[in-house]
């Protein structure tokens, strides 16, 4: 799987990924690293996989990046970040070891026994990291339930702010609500606690991957919660944006009363954000797959899109180096292997059907069907559906075999969905214009 160039939207090399771990802009290459299981296309014993680009669009697999070595992630090396630290790249994530592991599964534990600790492991080009000599136990298990919880205590997401690190973690409260605790560094090695946020059981059980954005317009905290009680489909896990305060002189990180969806199709979890080398604030989720693709592997990634905030609004636009790279004008879909973009308005009532996906106006919102190109399983989430929409919808659609993301009113409103077995062709209801493009 080393070399395998991947474009448009990265995906597993073979077997199994999840979240994207450890974003960052380092020494002229975009790393996206991974949580990976590489011997089987389901989850296990996590390994960080290791992918970069320069252009954000094509996407190299460079191999797994990290692997258990040290007794604090024995079982696996879960979620993390990645910041520059004194020019060296430092991973700092989550180690866990199982108590005990399953013994007719040891890539599993028995009864989610399991303790958690936060880890660091630093490289001089972001390329070779020494798993044997590298890695230091920075945060070990916490030990005083009112700060965190032992076992469901995850996925660092460190940043600088003033003369301090600061790092955000998910946790549950007695696994009945979701909280994320927040450290403070000078040093990256020494952490000390600062402060703790929550809003309830309403916001499920339990908070993964919390990740504070802030911009110009606006900050929010994203947190990917698990066991959302009003869901009525199978998958209960979505990711929550709350406007967000943070201070760092007292430590506090206050969020709103109301929260935003992150996207309406559903699919995507765990996003992580950084900055791109023009300074903007980037973002790229997991997009959960029911079933491997046709090839055997499993998980993919989100276009990597610019969050913005306006009025307390989060926009997820498309990328503009995406954009640039998707614009060879085409007349068929089938002349894009790559993947390829379309633009185009919809009218209320209006139905475009790309290969089985259809994507349409009615009531005001923006809606996506895709029974005819995802399996059939109690709870599947076949239809996504926008809230009311204010103006014109104007539609962006970057496509390829097994994921599509319609971003509507340049990211007002994304839908991601995952796909299978799509089509090579287009119907438009008459009227209808349509500009599509291939990779240049
Ligand atoms: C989110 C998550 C993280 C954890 C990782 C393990 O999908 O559960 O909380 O670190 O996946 O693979």
């Amino acid at each position: 799987m080393t070399g395998k160039i991947q474009r448009i939207h990265a995906k597993a090399p073979d077997n199994w990924v999840n979240d994207p771990n450890g974003l960052i802009y380092y020494k002229g290459y975009y790393h996206l690293f991974y949580q990976y299981f590489p011997y089987a296309p389901r989850w296990g014993t996590m390994h960080w996989g290791h992918a970069v680009s320069r252009d954000l669009v094509n996407w190299e697999h460079r191999g797994i990046a990290l692997f258990p070595t040290k007794r604090g992630d024995e079982n696996g090396c879960f979620s993390g970040s990645a910041v520059e630290k004194d020019g060296r790249l430092c991973l700092i994530y989550t180690g866990v070891r199982y108590e005990p592991a399953d013994p007719e599964d040891i890539h599993v534990s028995f009864n989610e026994q399991f303790e958690s600790c936060q880890m660091m492991i630093s490289s001089e080009d972001g390329f070779h990291f020494d798993n044997w000599r590298d890695k230091e136990m920075v945060l070990p298990p916490l030990t005083d339930p009112q700060i965190g919880d032992r076992t469901h205590t995850r996925d660092p997401k460190v940043w600088r702010e003033g003369d301090s690190w600061y790092m955000i973690l998910g946790s549950t409260r007695e696994m009945k609500q979701g909280r994320v605790l927040i450290f403070k560094s000078r040093d990256l090695r020494q952490w000390t606690y600062v402060s703790q946020t929550e809003k309830g059981p309403e916001y499920g059980w339990m908070w993964e991957c919390p990740d504070y954005v802030k911009t110009p317009g606006g900050s929010v905290l994203l947190v990917s919660a698990m066991g959302l009680p009003d869901v009525q489909e199978k998958e209960k896990n979505h990711v929550l944006c709350f406007p967000a305060k943070f201070e760092a002189g007292t430590g506090r990180l206050e969020i709103a009363d109301r929260c935003q969806l992150m996207d309406w199709g559903m699919d995507l979890y765990a996003p992580q954000t950084t900055l791109d080398r023009e300074g903007r604030r980037i973002l790229m989720a997991w997009v959960r797959m029911p079933k491997p693709s046709g090839d055997g592997w499993i998980g993919m990634f989100s276009s990597p899109r610019v969050v913005e905030i306006e009025g307390n609004h989060v926009y997820l636009r498309m990328h503009p180096a995406v954009r640039a790279a998707y614009s060879r004008k085409i007349n068929e879909t089938s002349q894009a292997p790559d993947g390829y973009r379309a633009v185009f308005d919809l009218k209320e009532g209006q139905q475009v059907d790309v290969g089985g996906f259809r994507i349409g106006r009615r009531n005001r919102r923006i809606y996506t069907d895709r029974s005819a190109v995802y399996p059939r399983f109690a709870g599947a989430h076949l239809i996504s559906e926008t809230p009311e929409l204010a103006e014109e919808a104007h539609l962006e659609v970057l496509a390829d075999e097994n994921l599509i993301e319609v971003f509507i009113n340049d990211g007002e409103h994304v839908i991601s969905n995952a796909v299978y077995g799509l089509g090579n062709w287009l119907r438009l209801d008459p009227g209808m214009e349509i500009e599509l493009y291939g990779l240049e």
